[in-house]
């Protein structure tokens, strides 16, 4: 059976192609559509930007980090589909090219497909919405004054994907798995503990890209309906390992918002959209963004192996650098956070605001009260090999008056929490510096005091 998706509006059906082959790679050197550029081939400058409509809507995706079986069912739209089948312009096409959008033209067909994604989704916080697009010549002045000069147009008629249009019947690819529940992706991990799980590609694409690694067999993880689910319960958050960073900023923001404005500086948009909250957790990074919150918040995480489940405190998933407690066979099924009020705040510190990794990102969530600190909760990243919390320094503040004299008191316990890594992104002094100057900004906040740059008010 082949991966069949619109492509540009028209049925495209691809056999014989390896499970890793890049979209990216596919649209240039089979299809002749260069119009869609390879700048960094991983997924940092959104050259390659196509958008990708599903039941779910239209989303921006970088094309040298998807491979084609995460298309089947589904429609791409790339530069060359932008325009109308007539050659008329797209509304975002004629801004540019009013408001001198473009130089060199390279970036161009990515911002093109970001903006035309952005405009069809009638989202207009651009400089989000642009983040995930370089460009070394133009100047993003020019490229958002046509953002907002497309912004009240009507979407073009050719803009809307007919995916009922669309025969793709349910995919059997040799080497691929692509199950539609977690029941399916329990018994054949089972029964195939070697293969790779593939959740949005956008670490594992890399090791194809930069790694050239061959990953057969594979399992593409993004049809299970059940774990892309969120809900509610009365004591708990529940997130299927499959939710988008995305669609998980989008859902926490009512729960814990300053959880929901770290997702907002996690990578790009294109990125978020596809990058999956169970991929970031196993993957086991010390720099991951999404286990410092979930440890502060007190997360559960939950393990399926065959018919065995198993749930454990996030924190002891990360054993030692590159090391798991997960067996062969066993994968992440959800993510679940007790229901508390909401007392977390998250700081992230990388060198760029947008599309940069953390060189530290702490989470704190502390209870106080009758001004005592009663429970304290700090989990951090970049601080060590794992994701891990600051046990000596919670204790260290627990049961103490919430003061400044208190934080003062807990100097030394950070040293008998971390020894950070040194490296390119900050030497280990700079992030124990960093590290204790979170915990003051998170007591300042907390009483009151302004101390976000980016929210300077008069
Ligand atoms: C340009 C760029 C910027 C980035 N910026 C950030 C950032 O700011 N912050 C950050 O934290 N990360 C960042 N990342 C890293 C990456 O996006 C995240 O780690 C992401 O959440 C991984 O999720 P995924 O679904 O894409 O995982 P995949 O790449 O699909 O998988 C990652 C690993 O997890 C395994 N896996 C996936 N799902 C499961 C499952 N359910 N059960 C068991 N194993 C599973 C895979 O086998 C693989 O080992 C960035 C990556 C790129 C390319
Ligand atoms: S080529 Fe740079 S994001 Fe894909
Ligand atoms: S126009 Fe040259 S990189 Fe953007």
């Amino acid at each position: 059976m082949e991966i069949a998706f619109l492509l540009n509006g028209e049925t495209v059906r691809v056999g014989d192609q390896p499970p890793t082959r890049t979209l990216l790679d596919w649209l240039r050197e089979t299809r002749g559509l260069t119009g869609t550029k390879e700048g960094c081939n991983e997924g940092d400058c959104g050259a390659c930007t196509v958008m990708v409509t599903d039941a779910d809507g239209a989303r921006a995706l970088n094309a040298c980090i998807l491979f084609l079986p995460q298309l089947h069912g589904k429609a791409v739209r790339t530069v060359e589909g932008i325009a109308g089948p007539d050659g008329s312009l797209h509304p975002v096409q004629d801004a540019m090219i009013t408001h001198h959008g473009s130089q060199c033209g390279f970036c161009t067909p990515g911002f093109v497909v970001s903006m035309a994604t952005a405009h069809l989704n009638g989202a207009e916080d651009f400089d989000t919405q642009l983040a995930g697009n370089l460009c070394r010549c133009t100047g993003y002045a020019p490229i958002i004054r046509a953002a907002q000069a497309a912004a009240g147009a009507p979407v073009p008629a050719w803009m809307r994907e007919d995916l009922a249009a669309l025969k793709a019947d349910p995919l059997a690819m040799p080497a691929v798995f692509m199950p539609e529940t977690s029941d399916d992706l329990a018994k054949w991990y089972k029964a195939n503990p070697s293969a790779t799980l593939i959740g949005g590609a956008t670490d594992v694409g890399l090791w194809v890209t930069k790694q050239l690694r061959d990953l057969a067999p594979v399992a593409f993880l993004g049809n299970c309906a059940d774990l892309k689910q969120t809900s509610v319960t009365q004591t708990d958050l529940f997130i299927g390992a499959g939710v988008t960073l995305s669609a998980l900023g989008e859902f926490i923001a009512d729960h814990h918002p300053d959880f929901a404005g770290l997702i907002r500086r996690y990578a790009s948009v294109q990125i978020r959209n596809a990058a999956t909250i169970g991929g970031n957790i196993a993957n086991g990074s010390p720099i991951g963004d999404g286990p410092p919150a979930l440890i502060a918040l007190g997360a559960m995480l939950h393990l399926r192996n065959g018919g065995k489940r198993r749930c454990i405190p996030l924190e002891r998933f990360f054993l030692d650098y590159g090391k798991q407690d997960r067996v062969a066979g066993e994968f992440v099924e959800a993510i679940s956070i007790p229901r508390q009020p909401d007392r977390l705040k998250c700081y992230k510190l990388s060198k760029r605001f947008d599309q940069d990794i953390s060189a530290v990102c702490g989470c704190f969530n502390l209870s106080v009260s009758g001004g005592v600190v009663s429970d304290a909760r700090i989990a951090f990243g970049g601080m060590a090999g794992i994701p891990k919390r600051a046990a000596h320094v919670e204790a260290a503040l627990t049961g103490q008056p919430w003061t400044e004299d208190s934080i003062e008191a807990a100097w030394d316990a950070w040293e008998k929490d971390f020894t950070p890594l040194d490296d390119m992104r900050a030497s280990a002094g700079y992030r124990m510096d960093a590290a204790r100057g979170m915990l003051s900004r998170y007591f300042l906040e907390d009483i009151g005091a302004q101390t976000r740059v980016l929210e300077v008010r008069p």
